[in-house]
C-alpha cells in the first residue's frame, strides 16, 4: 500500500553558482538569477510504502506529519535557500538540489514502519520534480 501525504512551505532561492561568470549565469538559469532573489510556494508530496498495520494504516499519520515537520518544513519553511540551509552552501538551490537534501534529512534514521518510497516537489504550477526512493 502506497500513501502520499501534501506539505506546503514557502522559500526564496536565487539560482547562481561560482563556477560560471555573472554573465553565463545570467544566460543558464534567465531571471532566476535575479540578484535579489525570489520566492516559491512549494508543494512536497511525501510518498511511503509499506504493508496495512492492524490499525487498518500503512503508517500512523502524526508520526509521518509530525516526521516532516520536524525534519523538513521548519527548517526550510519561510527561508532563504541560499542563506539559511547549511547542506545547500556551495550547492545551487534549484528543486532538483532541494529533493535531495529533504530524501537525505528523512532517510536518516527513518523510524516508521512504512519505507520511503519516493517524494514529489512542485516549484510552481508548471514543474514538479520527482524523486524515486530505491
Ligand atoms: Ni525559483
Amino acid at each position: 500500500m502506497r500513501l502520499t501525504s501534501r506539505y506546503r512551505f514557502s522559500a526564496s532561492h536565487r539560482l547562481d553558482t561560482p563556477a560560471l561568470s555573472p554573465e553565463e549565469n545570467r544566460r543558464l538559469y534567465g531571471k532566476c538569477n535575479n540578484p535579489h532573489g525570489h520566492g516559491h510556494d512549494y508543494l512536497l508530496e511525501i510518498t511511503v510504502e509499506g504493508p496495512v498495520d492492524p490499525s487498518g494504516q500503512v503508517v500512523p499519520r502524526q508520526a509521518l506529519d509530525d516526521l516532516v515537520r520536524d525534519r523538513v518544513l521548519s527548517r526550510l519553511d519561510h527561508k532563504n535557500l541560499n542563506a539559511d540551509i547549511p547542506e545547500l552552501a556551495g550547492s545551487v538551490t534549484t528543486t532538483e538540489n532541494l529533493a535531495t537534501l529533504v530524501r537525505d534529512a528523512l532517510l536518516q534514521d527513518w523510524p516508521l514502519p512504512a519505507r520511503l518510497a519516493g517524494l514529489r516537489i512542485a516549484e510552481t504550477a508548471r514543474n514538479s520534480f520527482d524523486l524515486e526512493v530505491s
